[in-house]
């Protein structure tokens, strides 16, 4: 028997999974580490934190499974996407990473859009320039902190740092690179005019490769670090979506994903790039060779609930601990005592700003409706209402689109809630499947290392060796029926509300 690691260089830490060639999984280990918020709207990380998780989360897997090293036929890497980490000439890091959810770039957005044409961009790109996304972070670095800029020798995302950590090498993979705006997604390889426009030299990214392609073999001090043998193959991998989706085995027609993480996506597979007219889902390449993805993403789905865990349910936390349960268990439980509709309070989760269907950086979150009959009970309910409310603007996007599916699968955090589940599949309107296993992105590039290692011929052929559906939730008519008022006005409230953020947020810069 072979085995292989899934690793996932996530926003909240990195976690490592070991699972043998037919997808049992042996271990699983996330090691934790910090987001750092220096400014409001700013949010980085330590790249040398990632590497001490990712290959301390690498030795307790080999560890705790006790697997013999020589039979991990391969490793893949998967991570928060759109993030940039610049190295100097000497491959030291330069300044922290700026992640996805790092909204500072607005300008730069701007800017780069004018500057190479939305026409170019859109031909080259299939999307927008957005505030997360990686090009603009490199144009900020320019205009904001020249003297590092200057000493910028290459540019990469989160997973392809800890790559190189790993194998000595600079590569990407297309499914990752598509959300940095300077890959030319339909052909699947760096833009020029995206590079000229942001005044890039190739030679500062790394070298592209499809996602189970082998893109490098572990070097000798990784090989110590964690316990695998130098010489172990590392495939591209992919971004977490895209990784994610492949988890849930969502690589053929016909098949979409709902993801409940720290953000909320959206994801459909697609044979041929396909973009919605305005813009606001993203079409990146899949990490099935050759093929694409549409997806919306929401920027705080789980990540407004997390949000509600820590500012005001200290209590719950508290009580969770001492009983040794979840916290979120306790939160959704008492999330279940609310009515449908919270008595009239409706959440919307633009804690972060926003992606999809609305890229506004300023957008923001709110509560709506607060009356005297409101505890919290009701405002943990409404964030998970509001939640797959957004879900649901995503959802009708996509299928606007006019691609045909016939299954919904749920993954996630917020997948594993027995009532979120429910309000997700009233408010989408959808039966709502889950799969045999929910290890996320971490499992999807351990059947892409399965791929690369040799062991599949295709990614299919992996994802049906080891996934298979298990649960079906199924909506309930009337209370479809009933949310359909609640979402009416859940729609409206960003339209009116759309100037008073954009002012809010010019009195708090
Ligand atoms: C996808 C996205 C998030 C991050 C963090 O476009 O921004 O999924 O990758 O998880």
């Amino acid at each position: 028997m072979k085995y292989l690691i899934g690793l996932d260089v996530g926003t909240s830490g990195a976690k490592a999974l070991l699972i043998d060639q037919e997808g049992t999984v042996l271990a699983d280990s996330t090691r934790e580490y910090p987001l750092l918020t220096p400014r409001p709207n700013w949010a980085e990380q330590h790249p040398a934190d990632w590497w001490e998780a990712s290959h301390t989360a690498i030795a307790d897997v080999i560890g705790a499974s006790g697997v013999d090293p020589a039979d991990i036929a391969g490793v893949g890497l998967s991570g928060q996407m759109h993030g940039s980490v610049f190295l100097d000439a000497d491959n030291r890091v330069v300044r922290p990473a700026i992640l996805w959810c790092d909204q500072r770039t607005a300008a730069q957005c701007e800017a780069l859009t004018s500057e190479i044409g939305a026409e170019t961009v859109v031909a080259e790109t299939l999307n927008p320039i957005l505030t997360g996304f990686q090009a603009p972070k490199i144009r900020w670095l320019a205009d904001e902190e020249p003297d590092n800029y200057a000493r910028v020798a290459m540019v990469l995302l989160p997973k392809d740092y800890i790559r190189f950590m790993l194998t000595g090498e600079f590569a990407t993979e297309v499914s990752d690179a598509s959300g940095t705006c300077l890959l030319n997604v339909p052909r699947r390889r760096w833009s020029g005019p995206m590079l000229d426009g942001l005044g890039l030299d190739a030679a500062k990214l790394p070298a592209v490769y499809e996602s189970p392609e082998v893109s490098g073999r572990i070097n000798a001090p990784a090989a110590a670090l964690t316990g695998l043998l130098e010489g172990t193959p590392v495939v591209g991998g992919a971004g977490d979506q895209a990784a994610g989706a492949v988890g849930n085995g969502i690589v053929r027609p016909g098949l979409i994903s709902v993801t409940t993480g720290t953000s909320g996506v959206v994801f459909v597979y697609l044979d041929e790039p396909l973009m919605d007219e305005q813009l606001r889902t993203h079409t990146f390449c899949h990490a099935v060779p050759g093929k694409w993805h549409t997806m919306g993403a929401m920027l705080s789905a789980g990540g407004s609930l997390r949000w509600m865990r820590d500012s005001l349910c200290d209590a719950e936390v508290g009580i969770a601990c001492n009983m040794g349960v979840d916290p979120y268990a306790l939160m959704t439980a008492q999330a279940a005592q609310a009515p449908l509709g919270c008595n009239g309070l409706i959440f919307l989760p633009y804690l972060t700003g926003e992606r999809c269907p609305y890229p506004d950086p300023h957008a923001r979150g709110v509560f709506f409706g607060l009356n005297l009959t409101h505890d919290k009970r009701h405002m943990i309910r409404a964030v998970l209402e509001g939640v797959s409310f957004g879900l649901r603007d995503c959802f009708e996007l996509i299928a606007g689109l006019g691609v045909d599916f016939t299954q919904v699968r749920a993954s996630g955090g917020g997948s594993r809630s027995k009532l979120w589940r429910q309000v997700q599949a009233d408010v989408l309107r959808h039966d709502i499947c889950t799969i045999n296993v929910d290890q996320g992105a971490a499992y999807g590039v351990a059947l892409l290392a399965a791929v690369g290692a040799g062991l599949y011929d295709n990614v299919a052929d992996a994802t049906d060796a080891a996934i298979s559906v298990v649960d079906t939730t199924a909506p309930d008519a009337g209370r479809s029926e009933a949310y359909e008022g609640y979402y009416a006005i859940y729609r409206g409230l960003y339209q009116d509300l759309r100037e008073r953020f954009a002012d809010l947020a010019d009195l708090v810069t």
